[in-house]
């Protein structure tokens, strides 16, 4: 038998994280000598800040390099619940939280927890790539909820409500949303929140760019009354840190529900890296002024995207309100029949303009691709200045 026939039916329910892809197509390309504009990759280009970095020499100095337990040592457990109350009002206990390896894992362990096969997962579209993709893996059934651009692809309760069966288990929101920068307000929160709490399910709540908010105040459901049974929190480290390679992310939710993700950790990863631990006890609890800075940049980075995207004819533009993405329509290159879809879109921007984003269909619509603008001004202007020549041309 070929190898490729034995591979297990549940790998072959899910595909390759799309991002990962136009990461390694642009790696191609820049190891061939080309120079690549990479608008893909997913992460800060800033460094992580100094003193993070001091406490994971410290730790490994101090040769805090063995096993700890599953869930990550009690001091981080309940920095991160310390730092969740002081952020957003929330009243966590360490035995309810878990540290995982990277905001990934955690919601990985928490669907493989609750999902039974058949059971339906709500998720609003776009959506970021991972959540399909692990609802498969677990038997689940997505389902599917168009968040609509004219309306700046804000979710609200009534679209959830509509997709509502007797096999629903979890809805997953994620504001910040990754690709669309769309930002729940806390009245349209309030009511899913409110929606799942009638209808006994439970909410998934993805706060993964939660600091990076251009206008209002950071905000978290979960601080809600009666939040706790039925919200699940995935955290991460990554981003508000610039910490993408440590991978250090977390969950907070019932301690029944960190029992059931930990038991499965226990057989998967064990615990998170010891020595970054250490370094996240120190960006939980040290000094934060890294965040707002890298925020200011990143408000600098939007506002320039956004103005240069709308000066190319035909392309529109809902304004992120969160997160460090742009998610512009460019259907109007579809227009005389050279490129179908975002995907063609995509494949072809990297090849003739070699300008590096990721298609919609990855996180499911054709007619937009996504931006990051975690980078510097100058590979923006670089990268829009060769996107608008190669729509005018399309
Ligand atoms: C929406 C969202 N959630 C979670 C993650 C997970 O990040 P990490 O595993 O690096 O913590 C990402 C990373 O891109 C993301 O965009």
């Amino acid at each position: 038998m070929q190898a490729t026939t034995e591979i297990a039916e549940r790998i072959s329910a899910i595909s390759v994280s799309s991002t990962m892809k136009v990461a390694a197509d642009a790696d191609r390309l820049r190891r061939e000598g080309v120079d690549v504009v990479d608008f893909g990759a997913g992460e800060p280009d800033f460094p992580t800040p100094d003193n993070i970095k001091q406490a994971a020499v410290q730790a490994l100095a101090s040769n805090f390099t063995k096993y700890t337990n599953t869930a990550g040592v009690q001091e981080l457990r309940q920095a991160i619940c310390d730092r969740h109350r002081l952020d957003f009002g929330t009243s966590y206990s360490a035995n309810e939280c878990m540290v995982t390896v990277g905001g990934k894992h955690a919601i990985f362990n928490l669907i493989q927890a609750l999902i039974n096969p058949g059971d339906e997962v709500i998720i609003p579209v776009p959506y970021w790539v991972t959540y399909k993709d692990v609802v498969n893996y677990a038997g689940g059934v997505c389902v599917f909820v168009d968040a609509d651009e004219a309306t700046g692809f804000e979710i609200n309760a009534s679209l959830i409500e509509r997709r509502i069966t007797p096999r629903t288990k979890l809805v997953i929101i994620n504001s910040p949303c990754n690709p669309s920068g769309a930002v729940l307000s806390a009245e349209n929160f309030r009511d899913i929140f409110e929606l799942i709490a009638r209808r006994d399910l439970f909410l998934l709540t993805d706060e993964c760019y939660c600091q990076f908010l251009y206008e209002g105040e950071p905000f978290s459901i979960a601080a809600m009354p009666g939040a706790k049974e039925k919200v699940v929190i995935a955290g991460s480290l990554s981003k508000t840190y610039a910490m993408t390679g440590w991978r250090i992310g977390f969950a907070l939710a019932a301690a029944a529900i960190i029992n059931a993700m930990t038991k499965l950790q226990s057989h998967s990863t064990s615990n998170p890296t010891s020595i970054a631990q250490k370094a996240a006890i120190e960006a939980m609890l040290g000094p934060q002024d890294s965040v707002p800075q890298m925020l200011a940049e990143y408000r600098r980075r939007r506002d320039f995207v956004v103005s240069r995207l709308r000066e190319i004819p035909g392309v529109s533009i809902v304004t992120p309100k969160g997160a460090f993405y742009a998610y512009p329509n460019i259907a109007v290159a579809y227009e005389n029949g050279r490129i179908k879809n975002s995907l063609e879109f995509a494949a072809r921007l990297l090849e003739q303009a070699h300008v590096a984003v990721v298609p919609g269909e990855a996180f499911g619509t054709k007619d937009h691709v996504r931006i990051s603008y975690a980078t510097s001004m100058h590979e923006l202007e670089r990268g829009l200045d060769r996107l608008q020549a190669f729509i005018a041309n399309s």
